[in-house]
């Protein structure tokens, strides 16, 4: 069974989707460690209530981003794990450590990708006036919220929506496709290959699968 390790910065809903479809018995992972970036974390709690060994690698400790990465490294490898899971971890990672894990790190990002990078994404879409918006799951390249795209989810965005209300209907789709991301992933089926995504897994082709909202 493969080993994982989730990196976490806050709630950790997308961690708590994870352990709950491992625990379904629908994500064949063992997750070795959820590794926080934040003393104050509320995630850390769920994964100790989970049983998950938890450690805490304070970015307020290091001089710079590079003895931290550094660190953060030597931390997660103590583990061998075979995918990082970023999510929810809201740190711009060096390239160098990106290219550690290069076709072993995941992220998830709130929005349909390559539109609204970086934060308030949900906001950036109402402000564009967009019609659909969505999450997407990604390799992580050095490059911040960008990198080849495994799955994506699309929500329509409803008269009235505010940045509440969208987010709420996009995380929905978030603990969705995360478990599913990971879990093509665990059974051998997703891989890089030469910076293109390489999935022999049960969909389209489209690698993109429409909110049940839209039916
Ligand atoms: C999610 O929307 C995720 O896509 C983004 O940050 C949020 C984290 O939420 N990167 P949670 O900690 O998983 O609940």
């Amino acid at each position: 069974m493969k080993n994982i390790v989730i990196l976490i910065s806050g709630r950790g809903s997308n961690m708590e989707a994870l352990i709950r479809a491992r625990d379904a018995g629908e994500l064949p992972v063992n997750i070795a460690a959820v590794i926080s970036n934040r003393p104050d974390a509320e995630g850390l709690a769920t994964a100790q209530a989970a049983g998950i060994a938890t450690w805490v690698m304070n970015h307020k400790a290091f001089p710079d981003r590079e003895s931290f990465d550094a660190a953060l490294a030597e931390c997660i490898d103590d583990f061998a794990p075979d995918l990082v899971v970023l999510a929810g971890f809201m740190r711009i990672l060096t390239e160098e450590f990106v290219r550690h894990y290069e076709g072993r790190l995941l992220n998830i990002h709130p929005s349909l990708l390559p539109s609204f990078p970086g934060l308030h994404t949900h906001q950036q879409a109402l402000d564009e006036g967009v019609r659909l918006h969505g999450c997407t799951v990604h390799f992580v390249t050095p490059a911040l919220d960008h990198g080849p795209v495994i799955l994506q989810a699309a929500v329509p965005v409803l008269d009235g929506d505010d940045e509440a209300t969208l987010a709420a209907r996009v995380l929905a789709q978030e603990h969705r496709i995360y478990p599913q991301a990971v879990r093509w992933f665990a059974e051998g089926r997703l891989r890089l290959e030469g910076g293109k995504i390489r999935l022999d897994a049960p969909l389209d082709g489209t690698g993109a699968l429409i909110s049940p909202v839209l039916r």
